[in-house]
């Protein structure tokens, strides 16, 4: 099973980004714990993180077809970019959504997700173990 899990902007900063909220963990913390996560499991997994909202169209656009699953934190374009919910919706590979924090618990705004209609599920609020829950989830689907 191939899996593509995509992080957006300011992802990158993680570990020193307001730890308080988004924990002490660096991206490639992240990546190395989803890695051990898939040990063993009979997953291919592929890491991409871009600051820019064209990439991650292009991205999406790409894994239909190469990816059976994608596990994504749009990060701020969750709120509010219709481009990449376009992309979802374009492609029959299924996306989880995942963010570290609650966004329900947060300022208004982080309540929307645009995105939300057009994905399979979401995690927030449980940190780094979404994106783990997320491969899970593939798993289980494929049994
Ligand atoms: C986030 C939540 C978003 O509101 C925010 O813009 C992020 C990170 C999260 O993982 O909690 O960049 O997606």
């Amino acid at each position: 099973m191939n899996i593509l899990v995509l992080n957006g902007p300011n992802l990158n900063l993680l570990g020193k980004r307001e730890p308080s909220i988004y924990g002490t963990e660096t991206l490639s913390d992240i990546e190395e714990r989803i890695n051990r996560h898939c040990e063993n499991k009979g997953i291919s997994i592929s890491f991409y993180q871009s600051n820019h909202e064209g990439d991650i169209i292009d991205r999406i656009q790409e894994a239909d077809g190469k990816f059976d699953g994608i596990i994504l934190n749009a990060g701020a374009y969750t709120h509010y970019s219709y481009a990449i919910r376009d992309a979802i919706s374009s492609i029959s590979v299924p996306v989880i959504e995942v963010h570290l924090s609650n966004i329900d618990a947060r300022e208004q705004f982080r309540s929307t997700s645009v995105i939300a209609p057009v994905c399979k599920g979401r995690i927030t609020g449980l940190g780094s173990l979404g994106y783990l829950l997320a491969i899970d989830y593939f798993c289980y689907s494929q049994i």
